[in-house]
């Protein structure tokens, strides 16, 4: 994880955030490299989930919502979670993230110093909205983007005529106040989550719930996913969530262990039945294919986190490999393995040198190339060098113009997986390009 780090911040995927006044803990800045890539995994997940579903359609919803929201979903009285704080050292941990000796010894892991007793610890930012600052002013940064989605279920069936069975899928910002924020972005305060809620007859939950199960493990397959990281986890009956009836999590193995990386969730009638209560607005569903029959529909949710994702995918990209470049048999380079639908910079045009005209006929490359294509120029540097730097930042492929170029308009297209080169007419290579990204198969 610390080398992934360090890859990360030397080329700009991803900074602490307010670094210069010594860090924001929980919080962290996607540099060029970084948003580009989220950009491209919000983009997939997006298409899977909408262009991909005749009867899903998507949402953005405001983060600020009415305090009640969150009183109906049971986040006020139920989104908690144990904590103890030590007198001596002052650390604060989890109580469930704590060996259990220490928890019932009141020992702290850390300095041996007394535990105080265990307490709940609400998850939920709270602030207040207006000039005034009293109870009437709560307001709570969302924790999760789901209630966006069912406060609007309503307004999406009337506006879209929408059926059931049929789904609503959202990415934005979610907020949770965590005890413990460690691992990089794997668990922060301020987060990004993919949701996709999916409306179901009550009784056809089950089925939909496995469809979905299917569903959500085929999209990690195409997107080229160490498939041998991934692994299904069933919550326990106290794992599950207050809302829950059956739950699985989707895990990778992370380099600190298997982790949570998306939850299947079936949320059953609770959620529009608690804002039906909670707003004395009427949330059923009239199926008028089926004489005017009224049910609350059950919620079947996946839900997946786009930070955390970002993550899962540098991890699952990040490789050190021995090549015996130039006689030096330790050679170590280090390359992102990223499908190049993800990889944020798609081509590379490097020039072998700058004089000679190779330079303005690269340039001239890159920008036929950059209405199709991600692409980055450089032209600082030995070749090999620069083609390491392209490796790091996980561009499948480099496009290099030398002074053949010139004589018979070929260029040399070079994989950045095999670091295979092969020479290819300058007019093809956009179409070249295409092949290869429909066609891409990861070697390692
Ligand atoms: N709406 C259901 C829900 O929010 P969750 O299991 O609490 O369920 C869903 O969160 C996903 O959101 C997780 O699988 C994880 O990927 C992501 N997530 C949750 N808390 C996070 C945090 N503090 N930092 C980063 N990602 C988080």
């Amino acid at each position: 994880m610390e080398k992934i780090t360090s890859l990360a911040k030397r080329r700009g995927f991803v900074f602490q955030s307010s670094e210069i006044y010594g860090d924001q803990n929980g919080a962290w800045d996607y540099g060029p490299l970084g948003i580009e890539l989220k950009n491209r995994i919000a983009g997939a997940w997006w298409k899977e989930m909408t262009q991909l579903h005749d009867n899903i359609v998507g949402l953005d919803a405001a983060i600020l919502m009415h305090p009640r929201t969150w009183e109906a979903s049971g986040h006020v009285e139920n989104f908690t979670d144990p904590l103890v704080d030590c007198k001596k050292c002052k650390s604060r941990f989890r109580a469930d993230m704590i060996p259990e000796e220490n928890l019932s010894a009141k020992k702290c892991p850390d300095c041996a110093g007394e535990l105080t007793d265990t307490r709940k610890f609400n998850l939920m930012f709270k602030s207040n909205i207006g000039p005034a600052e009293d109870t009437a002013s709560i307001i709570y940064l969302r924790p999760e983007t789901a209630q966006g989605i069912y406060v609007n279920y309503k307004n999406i069936i009337q506006s879209n005529r929408m059926k059931i069975p049929f789904g609503i899928a959202q990415i934005g910002k979610a907020f949770r106040n965590e005890i413990v924020t460690k691992n990089f972005i794997f668990r922060t305060c301020e987060f990004e989550q993919m949701e996709m809620q999916y409306f179901v007859k009550p009784g056809t939950d089950e089925i939909e719930f496995n469809e979905w199960k299917k569903q959500r493990w085929a999209y990690y397959e195409k997107l080229g996913v160490k498939m041998d990281h991934l692994r299904w986890h069933q919550h326990g009956p106290d794992e599950l969530a207050h809302y829950a009836k059956d739950a699985y999590d989707i895990q990778y193995l992370f380099p600190m262990g298997w982790r949570e990386l998306e939850g299947v969730h079936n949320r059953t009638d609770y959620d529009l039945g608690r804002h039906s209560e909670y707003s004395g607005k009427d949330m059923q569903y009239i199926d008028q294919d089926n004489n005017n029959e009224r049910y609350t529909p059950y919620i079947i949710e996946t839900s997946a986190g786009l930070t955390r994702n970002v993550l899962m995918i540098l991890c699952d990209a990040y490789d050190e490999e021995k090549v015996a470049d130039k006689g030096d048999a330790d050679d170590i380079r280090t390359v992102l393995r990223f499908h190049p639908n993800l990889a944020p910079i798609t081509v590379a045009v490097l020039p072998l040198m700058k004089k000679d005209g190779l330079a303005e006929m690269a340039q001239d490359i890159r920008k036929e190339l950059q209405e199709d294509y991600a692409t980055d120029y450089d032209q600082a540097g030995a070749i090999g060098r620069r083609y390491r730097r392209q490796d790091e930042a996980g561009t499948p492929f480099c496009v290099t113009v030398d002074y053949q170029s010139k004589e018979d308009g070929t260029v040399t297209l070079r994989f950045r997986d095999s670091m295979e080169q092969i020479r290819v007419p300058k007019a093809e290579l956009a179409m070249k390009l295409r092949q290869e990204i429909k066609g891409y198969k990861r070697i390692k």
